[in-house]
């Protein structure tokens, strides 16, 4: 029997996601007409003997049973399960302090992965190699820009034994263009391992604060939180790979991170590619009497869309969304309950819950064309998103054009606003 982690974080956490990020947390976030999350269960579902998911994280517990409720009908056969942490206990933290409740059952692997990412998920593939190496855990790695590798945890990797010889965190220099990807599977014996670390760490704490308060410093500082912390990546995968307990699978298919909102814009566009292929999410098809449909696009059923419109490629349009004679809209998400009016257009774009667009407005960014997540611009020392975000319930009115800009909840546009964060 298999079982999954997903590590959803908590409110703190997903900073860079604001203002779409204050409404709903990230991990319910739509890309590809789904929640974040619902793409890392989907593909989990298709996992050998798979019979448990948990969810790790520290939002408050009624945040994800709705979503949870949903899972249960959609993928029978599995159990779910919400599990918070008291306090933010880091990347392996909360996977450690749940351990008994992931091993009841005695899986024999575990999946972990994090909600932060888009990716193909070959996880059968990612699990048949790591069974055939036998190794304590396997970690899926990408191949990223040379440039950009210092920005991830590289991985230095044995090509023919797999084995990952180094893991080292955002280096400073040059050391693999082979990154984490966020994606993991371990054998159950990762519990004792990650005790041993953890008895290494709190010894090494003991050390430290015993010489600061020998200094008069820190007296009063309360440390139970940092002792518990435990980081998966510097604290766990990079003692692996000291020991040669870790394997290396090389992901060949796609793969980014979600960390800004501008982020959700390629992602969600990564998403309705593969359900072009797979079939994994019903997307949009033109008719003779219907809106112009070109590319991979999704409509939620109560979307109203007029025949004259132009959608596509890379649309997602949700809930109740209304849309106008004549409108165009590519490379965006619309979500629940936002009217667009006659002849505007929507291009590079995220509209947030209950918006308006005035007839021939225009929210209009530019296109993220890099894999990584460097996709902010600085436009004369303010730093504004390429994709144009409309935070909840904006509204601009009739021919007002809103470029690459960021605009917070609530907020009527009255005039035209390029490269600007509105507050
Ligand atoms: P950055 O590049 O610095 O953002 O780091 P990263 O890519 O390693 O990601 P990060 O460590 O922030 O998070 C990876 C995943 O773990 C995300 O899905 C987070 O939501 C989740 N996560 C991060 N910290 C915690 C934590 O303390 N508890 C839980 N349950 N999840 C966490």
């Amino acid at each position: 029997m298999n079982k999954a982690v997903i590590l959803v974080g908590g409110p703190s956490r997903a900073t860079r996601f604001r203002p779409l990020s204050m409404h709903l947390p990230q991990p319910l976030f739509p890309v590809g007409g789904q929640p974040i999350i619902w793409h890392q269960i989907k593909a989990l579902s298709k996992v050998k003997d798979l019979k448990e998911i948990i969810l790790i994280g520290f939002f408050e517990d009624y945040i994800f049973q709705p979503f949870l409720s949903k899972c249960y009908e959609e993928f029978s056969g599995i159990s779910f399960k919400y599990l918070r942490e008291y306090s933010q206990l880091g990347t392996a933290g909360g996977f450690f302090h749940f351990r008994d409740q992931i091993l009841r059952g005695s899986p024999k692997n575990i999946f972990m992965l994090y909600t932060d990412i888009c990716c193909s998920f070959p996880l059968n593939d990612l699990l048949a190699q790591h069974e055939r190496h036998g190794r304590l855990g396997t970690i899926m790695v990408t191949k990223v820009d040379r440039s950009s590798a210092h920005l991830y945890g590289c991985v230095v990797v044995d090509h023919e034994t797999k084995l990952a010889e180094h893991y080292v965190e955002k280096p400073e220099t040059y050391v693999s263009d082979l990154v984490s990807t966020g994606v993991f599977v371990f054998d159950q014996e990762i519990f004792n391992f990650m005790a041993k670390a953890l008895e290494k760490r709190a010894a090494e704490f003991e050390h430290e604060h015993a010489q600061e308060n020998a200094y008069g410093r820190y007296e009063d500082l309360d440390n139970t939180q940092d002792v518990n912390r435990l980081r998966l990546e510097q604290d766990i995968l990079r003692a692996m790979a000291g020991d040669k307990k870790l394997s290396a699978y090389m992901c060949t298919g796609f793969w980014r991170q979600i960390k800004s909102a501008a982020s959700a814009v390629p992602a969600n566009a990564l998403y309705l590619q593969k359900a072009a292929t797979d079939g994994s999410v019903a997307l949009a098809t033109a008719s003779s009497d219907g809106p112009e449909i070109s590319g991979s696009v999704y409509i939620h059923p109560s979307a109203q869309i007029h025949p004259t419109a132009r959608i596509g490629p890379n649309v997602s349009i949700h809930a109740r969304v209304v849309v106008g004679p004549g409108v165009r809209i590519n490379d965006s998400i619309i979500l629940d309950n936002v009217h667009i009016k006659d002849n505007a257009a929507i291009l590079h774009a995220i509209v947030g819950w209950d918006g308006r667009i005035g007839k021939w407005g225009r929210v209009e960014g530019s296109k993220v064309t890099n894999s990584d997540d460097i996709d902010e611009v600085t436009h004369a020392g303010v730093k504004v998103n390429s994709i144009c975000i409309l935070g909840e319930d904006v509204h601009v009115k009739d021919e007002v054009f809103i470029r690459n800009s960021i605009v917070l909840p609530h907020k009527e546009l009255g005039g035209n606003k390029h490269n600007e964060v509105i507050m």
